[in-house]
């Protein structure tokens, strides 16, 4: 660009930013941004921002005020958090969000299932919005940060664009997720998952009842959400959003360990679980000799290990495998185990190789019951998500946002799983990790460091910025 031009874009630009910023309520200057561009003949708001970020500021006093606040809405004494779907302090603090959101100038939405929506409505509201959020349930005796970091931070993130002038073009959008913790109905990610147009789900909420046999839909009633027949009106469509980012502390140990400022997550492992059961024919531990067994104890140690071997053979550090439960029947020492019973969780980021890996142990757990005479009387996927990979337009916008704020990143996969994974599936997705005391997460340890947090807010807010203009 021509030194002249560019002098004459930079002083529109100043000019532009001086009449957004010292316009104090928030309706974009319309009139104004469009004789001048007229004047102009250039777009002025194309790229606007660039470079004016430097002084963006995080009220990291009561953002940090919030976190505290929000973790007193539990139903166990500090530090612990439990904060249960539709429970009194869960709807206290819906209540609580919702009001944060309203300060901020967010026009709030809440759909038949208690997602809760604020947008700052864009210049050119027609086009996609970009979202953001998280959740802010906590499992029993839990943390403060796991999720509320990217519902409250997403808020300040707003608050940190206001005060700096800037006008979104495309809306932004607040999300609070419901229920992302799978502890009152067993169903992870439950508002996301619907949210990301599983009707299968919306079949299965018909039925579902918790550990005390209330239904899903007696519970949301409580909690006020009375239109909860027909679900299908919480279902999202594709393109429903241009871009999902979601801000989370890493509940891991890299970061911290590595003095890195910000994870950006490239991609989303996921799991997929099975369940196995063999049978055999028991019989004295005494009496029954080595060549006459049909030990389905034996078998479950031999599956076990095929778990491990055929994870290792993927060749890729990012399978992992665990058998994380194994039973045998009776379970007496003098009698041989006649039934056996495993639980095992297969993560990887790569579906393809994953999906692999679980049909070789279905191979071994045949030849093994073969083998060993006792039958494979269950294998059975309980579920298999589809893992994610991160949009490349949204990391290379977080990484420019980290380079901008002279901030330390690095590239990192989510093994962990959030409700990103699902918005994945109807958004280009992205998300931002923060680093946290010791990777420590669901316990009352659970610790990120305000400067962190804060972090974390201003790469969220300027990478919201930069996806909110293309
Ligand atoms: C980043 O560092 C550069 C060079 O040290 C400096 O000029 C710039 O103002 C810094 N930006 C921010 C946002 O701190
Ligand atoms: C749960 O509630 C349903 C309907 O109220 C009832 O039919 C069923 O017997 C209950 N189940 C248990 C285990 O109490
Ligand atoms: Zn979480």
């Amino acid at each position: 660009m021509a030194p002249v031009i560019s002098a004459l874009f930079l002083s529109l630009y100043l000019l532009f930013n001086f009449v957004a910023i010292s316009s104090q309520n928030d309706e974009y200057d319309q009139t104004t941004a469009k004789t001048m561009e007229a004047f102009s003949g250039y777009q002025i708001h194309e790229p606007p921002f660039q470079g004016s970020f430097s002084s963006l500021s995080v009220d990291i006093e009561s953002l940090q005020r919030q976190i505290d606040e929000l973790s007193t809405f539990s139903d166990t004494p500090a530090p612990s958090v439990t904060r249960v779907l539709y429970s009194e302090k869960d709807v206290l603090a819906r209540r609580y969000i919702k009001n944060l959101m309203g300060l901020s100038g967010l026009s709030v939405r809440e759909d038949a299932v208690g997602n809760i929506f604020g947008r700052w409505v864009g210049s050119e509201p027609e086009l996609a919005p970009v979202s953001t959020g998280s959740h802010i349930d906590a499992i029993p005796y839990s943390g403060k940060y796991d999720g509320v970091v990217g519902v409250l931070g997403a808020i300040e993130a707003i608050n940190v664009l206001k005060r700096l002038g800037f006008k979104p073009k495309r809306s932004l959008e607040v999300i609070m997720f419901t229920s992302e913790e799978p502890t009152r109905f067993g169903i992870s990610c439950l508002g996301s998952r619907l949210l990301a147009g599983s009707e299968e789900l919306t079949e299965l909420l018909k039925t579902t009842v918790d550990g005390q046999n209330i239904s899903f839909s007696d519970a949301a009633k409580l909690a006020g959400y009375t239109n909860n027949e027909d679900l299908s009106s919480v279902l999202l469509k594709k393109g429903s959003y241009s871009a999902f980012i979601e801000l989370h502390i890493e509940q891991g140990p890299i970061l911290e360990e590595e003095a890195t400022s910000i994870g950006v997550v490239t991609a989303i492992a996921a799991p997929a679980s099975i369940k196995v059961d063999f049978e055999g024919n028991g019989g004295h531990a005494g009496a029954v000799l080595m060549p006459k067994r049909n030990d389905a104890g034996l078998a479950a140690a031999e599956l076990a290990l095929a778990v491990e071997k055929h994870v290792l053979e993927s060749g890729s550090i990012d399978t992992v495998g665990t058998v994380g439960i194994l039973e045998l029947h009776p379970g007496a020492i003098n009698s041989i185990p006649s039934k056996s019973h495993l639980e095992i969780g297969i993560r990887d980021i790569d579906e393809k190789r994953r999906n692999l890996v679980i049909e070789k142990i279905y191979q071994s757990a045949l030849s093994i019951s073969k083998a060993r005479g006792v039958k494979l009387s269950e294998f059975k996927i309980v579920n298999q998500d589809p893992p994610a990979l991160s949009e490349d337009s949204i990391i290379k916008a977080s990484e420019s946002a980290c380079q901008e704020l002279n901030l330390s990143y690095k590239k990192m996969i989510s093994r962990a799983y959030h409700d990103s994974l699902f918005m994945a599936r109807i958004s280009p997705m992205g998300m931002i990790f923060i680093p946290c005391y010791k990777g420590y997460s669901h316990k009352p340890e659970e610790f990120a460091a305000p400067q962190d947090v804060a972090n974390g807010v201003r790469v969220l807010a300027l990478t919201l910025a930069k996806l909110s203009t293309s």
